[in-house]
């Protein structure tokens, strides 16, 4: 299935419509004017701005964020992933390519090696880069001084960040899910960008359809614009909205294929639980790591399941949702 979340398929829609400043940047009111302050006050004191930690779901915003905050500072963004930094070399080379007030935005920052993580506290505390060179025997090691510079980590789960790595980090912000008012914005500032009018009405429908995420919503409005297209409309409005999302199946309440299947399987094949993470992964062939960042977050949020120590249950609202009586009372006994 073409998984809605998948970050690597960056095209040209997506940069077009990719906001370049905090006033295009909708909704996290309160993480936006932090952020502006703190960009503010490290301009006036003409200082690199304290590194920051962005964390959240999938496709709330991170990585937007990152560059606009290199934009807004006005200076450089490198950026790397975490898996992707294998050796302590692989980080010392991206590190020694910064300039002063430089960017470095590393996405997945908790899926760094443990060992590359280590050449980045003197980095990030002293501006020191210590490194070891020669062969066994006559190596030494040597420190090398970096221009003070801005890291900016994003990831989908701050509690497997290392406490060492998480102290580093001057700024700490939490990206929440959009409401869906914020989300009709974005979808119409987005269609004003592809040129092509949106009526209010859907926009909100589309908003609400959009499991709360920017990346979603702005997915589906790619979709529903193809249909309109091909249906010859000159605008998108509701009917062609509500019927597009139909033939895309996505639900009233903006689940998807696998939020359904997921709390299908946690009421039908375990009694609305309590089932652990991986036992639930395995019965709908996902992994483990997209049920845990990308499914449970919203499912938990929207209040469709409980975590209770002894794992995951559906709540009253899953079973009226997909319609399924209670066949079993152990739920309720929980509650
Ligand atoms: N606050 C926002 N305002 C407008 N568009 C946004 C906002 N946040 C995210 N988007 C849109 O959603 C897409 C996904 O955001 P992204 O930064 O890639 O998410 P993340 O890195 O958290 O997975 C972006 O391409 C952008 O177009
Ligand atoms: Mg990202």
């Amino acid at each position: 299935m073409d998984n809605i979340l998948d970050e690597k398929k960056v095209d040209e829609f997506e940069n077009n419509i990719r906001p370049s400043t905090l006033d295009d940047y909708i909704g996290q009111t309160d993480v936006k004017e932090n952020i502006r302050v703190f960009i503010e006050a490290a301009k006036i004191r003409n200082e690199s701005l304290d590194h920051v930690l962005l964390y959240g779901p999938p496709g709330l915003g991170k990585t937007t964020l990152a560059h606009i905050i290199a934009n807004e500072l006005g200076v450089n963004i490198k950026t790397a992933s975490g898996p992707s930094i294998e050796k302590s070399g692989d980080l010392a080379a991206i590190l020694s390519t910064l300039e002063q007030g430089d960017v470095l935005f590393i996405d997945e920052i908790h899926r760094m090696p443990r060992i590359v993580e280590e050449i980045l506290y003197p980095a990030m505390e002293d501006f020191e880069l210590d490194i070891i060179i020669g062969s066994e025997g006559t190596s030494k090691s040597i420190k090398i001084s970096l221009p003070p510079f801005t890291l900016v980590g994003a990831t989908t789960r701050s509690g497997d960040l290392s406490s060492p790595l998480r102290d580093r980090f001057g700024i700490v912000c939490k990206l929440n899910y959009y409401t869906n008012e914020e989300l009709s914005s974005i979808v119409k500032r987005t269609s004003r960008i592809m040129d092509l009018s949106i009526t209010d009405d859907a926009a909100l429908e589309l908003a609400k359809r959009a499991r709360k995420t920017p990346r979603i919503a702005n997915r589906l409005y790619k979709r529903v614009r193809d249909f309109a297209l091909v249906g010859k409309k000159e605008n998108i409005d509701l009917d062609i909205t509500k019927s597009s999302l139909d033939r895309l199946k996505v639900d009233s309440y903006g689940l998807d294929e696998i939020d359904v299947e997921y709390l299908t399987s946690l009421i039908q094949k375990f009694n609305g639980g309590p089932v652990g993470l991986e036992t639930i992964a395995t019965s709908i062939g996902e992994e483990v790591t997209t049920i845990e960042d990308v499914v449970e977050p919203f499912l938990l949020q929207e209040g469709f399941i409980k975590r209770t120590r002894s794992g995951r249950i559906a709540t009253e609202k899953s079973y009226e949702h997909l319609g399924m009586n209670h066949a079993y009372t152990l739920f309720d006994e929980i509650e």
